[in-house]
């Protein structure tokens, strides 16, 4: 049987929070979400001001250090983020070792946990030019690695940053572009996935996230706690989401099923379906970021000529949710990975590619949440308790 007595005789009560509903692990000043209302600031900003007027590296900026920068601060994070780029020479023999068709978010913190053999001077956490040079270090070469992982698994071969390209930019090339030839922005797409990439820059304690400042909490290296939280990003029921919906919409076409069919066997809970891109654990309303997503998806499928007939799956789903009891009751709407995978394919992005893109978003979200747990001192590492369900004593046999 269940017994806590001698937890309790140790340390007093503990709270059993599984999944932490209600348990906060830190106080932070970086992201503020109202689930209820739908409202998401950064350091105070609403995102949809952001992603109206401001830019990626400049919303990074106000994530990392909690300012807007000033025009020559700008210009400084631009120009320290376009020179590291490039990758150490012998680190790209780590990408000949996956096989070919490896998923691109596992060759991502694999490299980026290398990082730390390749960079001793930026390992101590508690020193600040050393964090300062992890963070510009990871900030440029996360997109270049994204990059690599990205031609390793189409067989193309890599291409070098050019460094006279943005951020954004150089990523795009990195991808579609072939060595030797010019390759040409399409500015509306770079547009749309710097909208996308800020959307995605922080969401406060989620388990990315958090897996980053329980790491860190270790004293662990930025670049080590991030690639820890790579790895959690690619779990299917966080970042590999957005995967997972593109998946289940093409299941949807590929059979007979109506789209209200479909929506029938996820109320039942037939083999535990669920609306992919549906749910959130905050958010009990639109997720803000969604409705700029479900924008955006309107304007680029016409332009790009996306599948429409996905997109259309994809609205029908969503119609029926909006006036269905179950997804009323429950409060579940559309999340920001609903609708992100048919804009992602419409830029040519194949599907093992989508998850990585939400950790470039993430990023900067990352860097300033395990930023702000160091310069708060980080005296205490995370160490959860549990309730003990096992044996009581029991003898090993003679
Ligand atoms: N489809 C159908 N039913 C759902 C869904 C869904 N997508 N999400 C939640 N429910 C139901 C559950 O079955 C449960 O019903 P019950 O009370 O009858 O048992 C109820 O709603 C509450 O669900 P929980 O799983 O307890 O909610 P939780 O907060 O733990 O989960 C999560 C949140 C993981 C996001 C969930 O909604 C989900 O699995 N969604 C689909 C996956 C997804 O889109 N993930 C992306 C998350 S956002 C992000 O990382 C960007």
């Amino acid at each position: 049987g269940l017994s806590i007595a001698p937890l309790l005789k140790t340390t007093g009560a503990v709270t059993y929070d599984p999944g932490f509903m209600n348990t906060a692990n830190t106080k932070s000043a970086v992201t503020y979400i109202d689930g209820a209302e739908g409202i998401l600031r950064y350091r105070g900003y609403p995102i949809e001001q952001l992603a109206e007027k401001s830019s990626f590296l400049e919303v990074s900026y106000l994530l990392i250090y909690g300012e807007l920068p000033t025009q020559q601060q700008l210009e400084e994070f631009d120009s320290l983020t376009r020179r590291h780029t490039l990758l150490h020479e012998e680190l790209k023999n780590f990408f000949s070792g996956f096989p070919r068709d490896a998923h691109p978010m596992p060759v991502l913190s694999s490299a980026v946990s290398a990082l730390s053999t390749y960079y001793p001077d930026s390992l101590d956490p508690f020193d600040p030019a050393q964090v300062e040079r992890s963070t510009y270090r990871l900030l440029a070469k996360l997109p270049t690695i994204a990059a690599y992982a990205f031609k390793k698994s189409v067989g193309q071969p890599m291409l070098y940053p050019d460094n006279s390209l943005n951020l954004v930019e150089n990523f795009l090339r990195g991808c579609f572009g072939v060595p030797a030839e010019p390759f040409e922005v399409d500015p509306d797409i770079a547009k749309a996935l710097d909208i996308l990439l800020i959307l995605h820059a922080d969401h406060e304690q989620n388990c990315s996230t958090s897996t980053v400042r329980l790491v860190g909490s270790a004293q662990a290296n930025l670049f080590a706690s991030v690639s820890a939280g790579v790895n959690a990003l690619y779990g299917p029921a966080h970042g590999g989401a957005n995967e997972a919906v593109l998946k289940m919409l093409r299941e949807i076409q590929a059979s007979d099923m109506k789209p209200e069919e479909f929506m029938t066997k996820v109320k039942n809970k037939e083999a535990g379906i669920r609306l992919m891109g549906f749910g959130h654990r905050v958010y009990k309303n639109y997720d803000p970021r969604a409705r700029i997503v479900k924008g955006l998806a309107d304007d680029l499928l016409a332009k790009l000529g996306g599948d429409d007939e996905l997109f259309d799956i994809a609205q029908r789903l969503e119609a029926v949710a909006l006036e269905d009891d179950y997804f009323v009751e429950r409060k579940l709407y559309p999340n920001v990975d609903f609708y992100t995978g048919l804009i992602y394919k419409a830029m040519g992005f194949p599907e093992k590619m989508f998850t990585v893109l939400f950790a470039l978003g993430r990023l900067p979200g990352w860097i300033a949440q395990w930023r702000e747990m160091m310069e708060d001192g980080n005296t205490k590492i995370g160490r959860p308790r549990q309730i003990y369900t096992g044996y009581s004593e029991r003898h090993y046999p003679s």
